[in-house]
């Protein structure tokens, strides 16, 4: 696997900040046969809402050039209209994933969708896949290494093409995340800035994990895929409190052979901290606490590297 952390900063300079989404069981469980082992619609109208909200832009694209006539006369349309935001967000996924997405479904509408594979052609993503007739680029890429969808994100950051980028699975691309790439940075300076508590030892990274969106089911469904550990002892007996029987966790084998080096590193933000990330008003707050849906009881979480300052200098 290449050393994500070497690679060059890309041109804007400032790191690219990645988010992974996931939903997941009691004891990290992710999916099964290939596919999900529940249904859960209002679960997934929450994956929609976090990864196609759009902050404002922190550096907005200037304006485009006047055009001038030969004589110098002034470009008819004003010169002061703001640039047309063409940002989206983004999502990462493995090729087993994008193939359990049904057909009609992909690619996720508004996102740039980028697929991880060794294995398919371009020709295999669709029309998706094509550069738009006026060279715009394709809405659907395909990358043969985690780092190679990684940088492709960056040029389009550099561009002011990018909103957020998400990572959304499967297991194998979380392991990769969680275990390789750089969970925080010193160089944080776009729409998330933090200050940091432990910054001086930090080294500027071009890819920064800096935000896990996990749906915590209450539950333990039969599962043959995990998600690495990412919490502490303690975090895991608190996130049991929730749970009806009240026993301890037992983390899957699996779960537990994939052990990540980062366990303990993250912490759980606020409520408050979730919705101001998702630009949330008083009309569409994210519930608080346990949500049941088809007799499953899950939670909405968000949780940010450990490092970084948990004060009211918190502008997520
Ligand atoms: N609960 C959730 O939130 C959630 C979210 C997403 C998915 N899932 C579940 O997760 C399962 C799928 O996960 P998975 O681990 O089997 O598959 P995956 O991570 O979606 O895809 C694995 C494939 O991605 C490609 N790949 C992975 N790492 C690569 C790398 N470094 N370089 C190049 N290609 C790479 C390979 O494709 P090639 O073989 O083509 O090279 C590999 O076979 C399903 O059950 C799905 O439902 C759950």
């Amino acid at each position: 696997m290449s050393d994500l952390s070497s690679s060059e900063m890309n041109m804007s300079g400032a790191p690219l900040r990645i988010s992974l989404i996931a939903a997941v069981t009691r004891s990290n469980g992710l999916g099964s046969g290939g596919g999900l082992p529940w249904t859960l619609p209002k679960e997934m109208s929450h994956f929609r809402r976090c990864t196609t909200f759009l902050p404002p832009s922190p550096s907005p694209p200037a304006p485009p050039p006047r055009s001038s006539s030969p004589r110098g006369a002034k470009s008819a349309s004003p010169s002061t209209s703001p640039a047309k935001d063409q940002r989206m967000n983004a999502v990462i996924m493995g090729r087993n994933t994008w193939e359990s997405i049904p057909e009609k479904f992909r690619p996720l509408k508004g996102r740039w969708n980028i697929v991880v594979s060794r294995s398919m052609n371009v020709s295999q993503l669709g029309a998706s896949g094509q550069e738009g007739s006026n060279g715009s680029p394709a809405q659907t890429l395909l990358a043969n290494s985690l780092k190679g969808a990684l940088d492709h994100l960056s040029k389009l950051q550099s561009l002011h093409l990018l909103g957020r980028t998400f990572l959304i699975g499967g297991a194998q691309l979380y392991a990769q995340a969680l275990l390789t790439l750089p969970q925080h940075s010193s160089t944080a300076s776009d729409d998330q800035q933090h200050s940091s508590t432990a910054s001086n030892d930090l080294h500027a990274s071009p890819f920064v994990l800096d935000t896990l969106l996990i749906t915590r089911l209450k539950s333990d469904l039969s599962c043959d895929v995990y998600l690495p550990e990412f919490r502490s002892d303690d975090q895991i007996r608190l996130d049991e409190k929730g749970t009806r029987d009240g026993s301890s966790t037992v983390i899957s084998d699996s779960a537990g052979q994939q052990e990540s080096k980062s366990r303990g590193r993250w912490k759980r933000a606020t409520h408050e901290q979730f919705n101001e990330w998702l630009g949330a008003t008083e009309k569409d707050l994210l519930p608080a606490g346990a949500v049941e849906e088809k007799g499953l009881e899950y939670e909405l979480q968000m949780w940010l590297p450990a490092q970084w300052c948990f004060s009211s200098t918190h502008r997520s």
